[in-house]
């Protein structure tokens, strides 16, 4: 198929999207533009920049995107108590939304008819680009190289031999990485076995709980409205404390996460995550919505939990459903604003005290020491409010129940 013209190409530097260079120049004649997205974690664009030009792109440009990341995208997540099957921090998940959306506003500003992703067509990935861009760009050409291609890893790397692209030494390691601020996601080469326990040598950024410190690190956490505002009492940016939270949480050996997975294309994978800021931001932001927000809130909280997490993982990011759940989210973070203090120690992130100026805690009624205002008597009340359908339910049971368990005799 001739397809010629431009195509916006989401560019990391790493082998398959070089490959991909070459490929939609040489497979479809097309003018390659790369974009390579900073969401935090991208040491080194200029390099990246370089190397696209190396390898055949006709133009090359990076968008810093690290603030409208932790802003816009995963701190809602937090804010949503999001963790996908109660375990993923979902960072891969977030950060495709962001990409799609930055490769179609260069498509429209290069006035490019077609975009490109590296993604395989076994993963989420591919779908949470292509949802997303039909979403936003519905007229673009979607095009994913590695889907159509058909190679495997070895005739990729013949392919970028024969091409002269620069093969990193990293790829000798069999697995298949990716990684932002808010995690580290690992997959493929032994942990495919999911009775292997993972080697040591694929974590990077935690220490193993066996090796970290014994002496607990204490940390602070502000929050405003749900959203973290300091650590250890200074006022910081969100990427500056995710990244630091990143180290302290990190050489506590907190965050380490194996997810034998439920991927939406409807295989079982098992992947290894390190995220120790989200591990400990999760946990310190429930902590703190315990004390401020109620009992009903917390409960219909729990369900819109999931269902959030759901969303992200499954690429519904630029959904009406998300944006009507961001409203009900918005609202209960009104009153999440205090301290959350938590002790970190050997793998554990263990929450030892809370405070907010809008906190539900009331010392007096929960008191059973001198102060107390609670009235006991007055729960003899909750009788006639729990008891009646108790009630009513049992005397059913006593009328219905003979009958059902009568057996025939003889
Ligand atoms: N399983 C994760 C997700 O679907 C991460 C996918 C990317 N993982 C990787 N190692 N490249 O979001």
């Amino acid at each position: 198929m001739v397809r010629k013209g431009k195509v916006v190409l989401a560019y990391s530097g790493g082998l398959d999207t070089s490959v991909a260079i070459k490929w939609l120049a040489g497979k479809y004649n097309m003018d390659v533009i790369a974009l390579t997205v900073d969401i935090g974690g991208v040491t080194d664009v200029p390099a990246i920049i370089k190397k696209a030009e190396k390898v055949g792109a006709v133009k090359a440009i990076a968008v810093d995107a690290r603030e409208t990341f932790i802003n816009d995208y995963v701190f809602r997540a937090l804010q949503a108590d999001a963790l996908y099957e109660g375990q993923y921090p979902l960072a891969t998940a977030l950060g495709r939304p962001l990409i799609a959306k930055l490769l179609v506003e260069t498509a429209q500003k290069e006035g490019a008819a077609a975009v490109a992703h590296g993604s395989t067509g076994k993963g989420n990935d591919q779908v949470r680009f292509d949802v997303s861009i039909f979403a936003l760009g519905p007229g673009l050409t979607i095009i994913a190289p590695a889907r159509e291609w058909g190679m495997t890893r070895e005739e990729t790397i013949e392919y970028a031999h024969k091409h002269k692209i620069p093969v990193p030494v990293k790829v000798s390691k069999p697995y298949s990485i990716d990684e932002n601020p808010w995690g580290r996601s690992i997959e493929c080469g032994v942990l495919e076995d999911p009775w292997t326990e993972p080697p040591e040598d694929i974590y990077a950024w935690t220490k193993s709980p066996d090796k970290a410190p014994d002496k607990p690190e204490y940390i602070e956490i502000g929050f405003e409205k749900g959203i973290p505002v300091s650590l250890n009492g200074k006022k910081m940016d969100g990427m500056e404390l995710v990244e630091k939270l990143n180290v302290l949480a990190g050489r506590n050996g907190i965050g380490r996460i194996d997810h034998l997975e439920s991927r939406l294309v409807g295989i079982k994978s098992r992947e290894i995550y390190e995220s120790p800021a989200a591990t400990v931001l999760l946990k310190a932001h429930l902590a703190l919505e315990a004390m401020t927000l109620s009992r009903n809130q917390l409960r219909f909280k729990e369900k819109v939990a999931g269902e959030y997490a759901d969303i992200i993982y499954n690429g519904l990011w630029f959904s009406f459903l998300r944006e009507n759940l961001d409203a009900f989210i918005e609202s209960s973070q009104r009153f999440v604003t205090g301290t959350v203090r938590a002790k970190l120690i050997k793998g554990n992130c263990v929450i030892v005290g809370r405070k907010s100026p809008t906190s539900l805690y009331s010392f007096k009624l929960a008191t059973y020491d001198r102060g107390d205002i609670f009235d006991q008597r007055d729960s003899a009340s909750f009788i006639r409010i729990y008891g009646l359908p108790v009630k009513i339910q049992s005397q059913a049971q006593v009328s219905t129940g003979p009958k059902q368990k009568k057996k025939t005799q003889k």
